[in-house]
């Protein structure tokens, strides 16, 4: 048993009720000016005031003290959405976007995420687990300490599968808790094109039972989008994987409103994710039925399309998380920080919403919430140390990095 105490910290932390935080709750942080964390073989046994933690534990002496000089600390970030398991970037598809060729325009000429399959189909699984993990540890070095990653770029079963061991490798051989996320459904590949029903049977009576069988995958995902995936196909593959025992995750009205929105919340979906395009309608359903509204400002930025409507999320009572998205295509980037900053400046949340959003919230999104998420007993003692004062610095200190130090299960990493 190793006893750690780490002392003389400004603690910032959401507090979990026991659920996702919604409406006024999500911006209720609780400060503690010299506060400490003791943990024990990597969990939080005590945290609050000094005094109060030291006494809690008396006469139990620690293994290690840690003198945090007064920083401010606050959770690991946990990224609740990325598609970080990729080989090659698509640089020039991004310079096709500036002059201003759609995203979804790419897609229906056979580049964009299908470039992305081809290339993933062509790299062997030790290569592309190299190139994940050093997007796997890039992100580390940026606060986030747990992650989802998800497959489709696969898109036939074999290289759904190998993408699936990549991302089961990552959590294996990295300090980050990986969650990950079956997305057999992401486009529909040529060998199928104008086929795409046949494909979603393909999804249902072969990838989701083989996924099933490895115990490789916590959730299904499905990008439901015009000229993708409709409703009534994605409530097809929904339906099959909560049935098999997969959660179900949606990526939602991210284009146009087609009303994944109100699909998320019918399916009891965990989250809905994107939603730059989902009606009020559909938000006051998620917020009916407790669905997590996954916000990816990131994306939002790097197709040049106006923020989906966080500010009006939190006022209908919807839980916000925040995620980056990091993928080749709609998002290159693995940095929380820049979301964070994103999410304060330009779609209106508070410091103290968005530190719930990319923490607390996000790690109920990707059901974690039980070890992650927030500073508090039982939970593991991931944490950071941030430059400045408060995690205002996180928007206010834009373009680099406010992560001084990071620790896992108590452990300080070397990033
Ligand atoms: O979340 N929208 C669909 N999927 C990703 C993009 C994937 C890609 O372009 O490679 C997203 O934006
Ligand atoms: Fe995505």
């Amino acid at each position: 048993m190793i006893d750690k105490v780490f002392r003389n910290a400004t603690l910032f932390t959401p507090v979990d009720r026991g659920r996702p935080q919604a409406g006024p709750d999500q911006g209720a942080v609780r400060v503690v000016e010299k506060g400490a964390i003791w943990c024990r073989d990597g969990l939080i046994q005590a945290v609050g005031p000094e005094e109060e933690v030291l006494r809690s534990l008396h006469p139990c002496v620690p293994d290690q003290e840690t003198d945090l000089e007064g920083r401010c600390v606050i959770p690991g970030f946990v990224d609740p959405h990325t598609h970080l398991c990729f080989a090659a970037t698509r640089e020039r598809e991004f310079s096709l976007r500036l002059q201003g060729v759609e995203y979804l325009e790419i897609l229906r000429r056979g580049g964009g995420i299908l470039s992305t399959v081809r290339s993933v189909r062509e790299t062997d699984e030790e290569e592309l687990f190299l190139a994940t993990r050093r997007r796997a540890l890039s992100a580390l070095r940026f606060g986030t300490t747990t992650v989802e990653i998800k497959s489709g770029y696969g898109l036939d079963t074999e290289t759904e599968l190998k993408m699936l061991r990549v991302i089961r490798r990552i959590g294996r051989e990295t300090p980050l808790d990986v969650v990950p996320t079956f997305l057999g459904a992401h486009a529909v590949p040529e060998e199928y094109r104008d086929r795409s029903d046949a494909f979603v049977d393909l999804v249902i009576e072969e990838m989701i039972p083989a996924v099933v069988r490895q115990g490789i995958a916590r959730f299904c995902d499905v990008f439901c989008e015009k000229g993708v995936f409709s409703v009534e196909q994605s409530r097809r593959i929904l339906q099959a994987a909560t049935a098999a025992g997969l959660g179900a995750k949606i990526h939602a009205d991210e284009v146009h409103d087609l009303g994944g929105a109100g699909l998320a919340a019918e399916v009891r979906a965990v989250s809905a994710e994107h939603l730059l395009a989902a009606s009020e309608a559909n938000l006051e359903a998620m917020a009916r039925a407790g669905t997590i509204a996954v916000v990816l400002p990131a994306t939002a930025y790097s197709l040049r399309k106006p923020f989906a409507p966080a500010r009006t999320m939190i006022e209908l009572g919807v839980p916000v998380a925040l995620a980056t998205d990091c993928n080749p295509g709609s998002s290159y980037t693995e940095s929380m920080p820049f979301v964070f900053g994103l999410a304060v400046l330009l779609t209106g949340l508070s410091v103290e919403e968005a530190l719930t959003a990319a923490t607390l919230n996000a790690a109920y999104a990707v059901g974690m919430a039980e070890r992650v998420g927030s500073l508090d007993v039982g939970k593991q003692a991931d944490f950071l140390v941030l430059e400045g004062e408060t995690p205002a610095v996180i928007a206010y200190h834009a373009g680099v990095n406010p992560v001084v130090q990071v620790y896992k299960k108590g452990e300080r990493l070397k990033v």
